[in-house]
C-alpha cells in the first residue's frame, strides 16, 4: 500500500507515525527535512512548516520531565544518559593566553572574525551581523583546536567542545537528541561551541552501523549551523573535508585553511618550544629548522619536549640528541634535500665528513664536490676582484 502513495502522502504518514509515537524530536527533524525538500518546489507550505518549527512548543510531549525542570536553566553540563560520558568538555581561559603560531592570513582572517565580535552594535547599526559559523579544516597537530580556544579566549567566552565520538556512542536512536542537548546548553548563554573532529559523523557512514542515525545527525546539525545564533560562534574542526557533506560544507560562513608550517614559523615553533632551553640548543636553529621541515607543530613539540627532557636529566648531550634525530629525519628525506642537508652539516657543525656520511647517507665525495665548490668559487670572485 505504502509504494502506491504519492510522496506528500508518505511523508504525513511519516509524521503521524512519529508524532503518534510520542517521538517530538524525531517530528522536528522530520519536518525540518520537510522544509529543504519543499523550499523550491513549494515555497509556501515550506515557509509555513519552518513558522511551526521555529515557535517552540516542543518537550511538551514530555510533561514530566517540564515539571521537573527548575524554573531557571541549570547550567550543569549535559550527559548522556547511559554512558554519563560528559558530552561537552569546557575550557575557560583567560585573554592573556598565548597566540598559536599563525600564517599571516590565518591571523588576518582570525583577528577580522575577532574584530566583528567585538564591535557587533556597529555592525547592526548597518544592518550586518557578524561571522556566525566558521570551519577549520587542516591536517592533525596544526593548531585547530588550539586556535579556537584561543578564540575563545580572546572573545572571553567559554569554549566548549563537542566531543561527537561521545554523542554518537550514546544509544541509538539516542544521538540525535543527545547532540540537540548538547546543542541548546550552548545556545543559551555567549560561548563558542567547537563541533571537533566534524568529520567522525561522515567517517562511520560507511561502516553502514546506523545510516538512518547518522542522517539524522547530519540533519541536526545542519539545522543547528543554519539557526546558529549571532550571540555564539560556531566552529567546525576536520582533517577529512572531503567526507563532509557539501550540504553542510556550503552552511558554514566561513572556511579556514590550516597548514603545515613554512620553513619561518617551523623557526619560530622550535624557539617556542624550546623555551628557556633556546639558550642551549640555539647553536642547532638552522639544522633543526631543516630537519623539521614539513612536520606539524604538534610532531615539532613532542620531538622538542623530548630534547629538554633528557639534557634536563642528564641521559643525552643536545649534539648526541640532535645527531641521533637528523640521522632518523634523513631516512624520510629525498636525496636532494639529505644533500642539502649533508651541506649545512658540513658548514655549521665541526662534524666529520665521515660522520655527516653517516647520518645522511649522502657519499663523502659528494659532501666534498658540494662543499668545495662554495670556497673555490668565493676564491675565485675575490682573486677577479684583486684583480679588478
Ligand atoms: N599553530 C600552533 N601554534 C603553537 N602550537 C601549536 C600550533 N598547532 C599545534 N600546536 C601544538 O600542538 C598541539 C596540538 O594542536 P591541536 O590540538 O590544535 O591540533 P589540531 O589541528 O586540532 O589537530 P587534530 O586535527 O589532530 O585535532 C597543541 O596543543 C600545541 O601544543
Ligand atoms: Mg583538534
Amino acid at each position: 500500500m505504502l509504494d502506491e502513495m504519492n510522496e506528500a502522502q508518505s511523508d504525513l504518514a511519516q509524521v503521524i507515525r512519529l508524532a503518534l509515537a510520542e517521538q517530538s524530536e524525531d517530528v522536528r527533524l522530520f519536518v525540518a527535512r520537510l522544509v529543504r525538500k519543499y523550499r523550491n518546489t513549494d515555497p509556501e507550505l515550506a515557509e509555513q512548516l519552518d513558522l511551526y518549527l521555529r515557535t517552540k512548543t516542543h518537550r511538551a510531549s514530555a510533561p514530566m520531565r517540564k515539571a521537573m525542570q527548575p524554573a531557571l536553566p541549570t547550567q550543569t553540563l549535559p550527559v548522556d544518559d547511559e554512558s554519563r560520558l560528559s558530552l561537552l568538555k569546557v575550557f575557560k581561559d583567560t585573554p592573556d593566553r598565548e597566540q598559536p603560531l599563525l600564517s599571516i592570513s590565518l591571523e588576518e582572517t582570525l583577528s577580522q572574525l575577532i574584530q566583528e565580535r567585538r564591535q557587533t552594535e556597529r555592525l547592526a547599526s548597518m544592518g550586518l551581523s557578524p561571522t556566525r559559523s566558521a570551519i577549520f579544516v587542516g591536517p592533525p597537530g596544526v593548531g585547530k583546536t588550539l586556535t579556537a580556544r584561543w578564540l575563545a579566549a580572546q572573545l572571553e567566552v567559554p569554549l566548549y567542545v563537542l566531543d561527537l565520538t561521545a554523542v554518537m556512542s550514546s544509544l541509538l536512536g539516542r544521538s540525535g537528541s543527545n547532540l540537540r542537548t548538547a546543542l541548546d546548553f550552548a545556545k543559551r548563554s555567549p560561548c563558542v561551541l567547537l563541533l571537533d573532529e566534524i568529520d567522525a559523523v561522515a567517517k562511520r557512514r560507511s561502516d553502514e552501523t546506523d545510516i538512518g542515525e547518522l542522517k539524522r545527525l547530519v540533519t541536526v546539525i545542519l539545522q543547528e549551523v543554519d539557526e546558529w545564533p549571532a550571540t555564539g560562534l560556531l566552529l567546525a574542526a576536520t582533517n577529512h573535508p572531503e567526507l563532509i557533506d557539501p550540504a553542510l560544507w556550503r552552511r558554514f560562513d566561513l572556511v579556514v585553511d590550516f597548514k603545515i608550517p613554512e620553513t619561518p614559523a617551523v623557526k619560530a615553533a622550535i624557539k617556542r618550544f624550546l623555551g628557556p632551553d633556546f639558550a642551549l640548543f640555539g647553536r642547532w636553529i638552522d639544522i633543526l629548522t631543516f630537519a623539521f621541515n614539513g612536520e606539524s607543530f604538534s610532531d615539532i613539540e613532542r620531538d622538542i619536549q623530548r630534547f629538554r627532557r633528557a639534557v634536563a636529566l642528564g641521559t643525552a648531550s643536545d649534539a648526541d640528541l640532535i645527531e641521533e634525530f637528523v640521522k632518523s629525519r634523513a631516512l624520510v628525506m629525498d636525496r636532494q634535500a639529505r644533500i642539502d642537508l649533508a651541506v649545512l652539516l658540513a658548514k655549521q657543525t665541526r662534524l666529520s665528513q665521515h660522520t655527516i656520511s653517516d647520518l645522511t647517507g649522502v657519499s663523502r665525495d659528494t659532501i666534498r664536490k658540494y662543499t668545495a665548490d662554495q670556497p673555490s668559487i668565493t676564491k675565485k670572485i675575490s682573486k677577479r676582484e684583486l684583480e679588478a
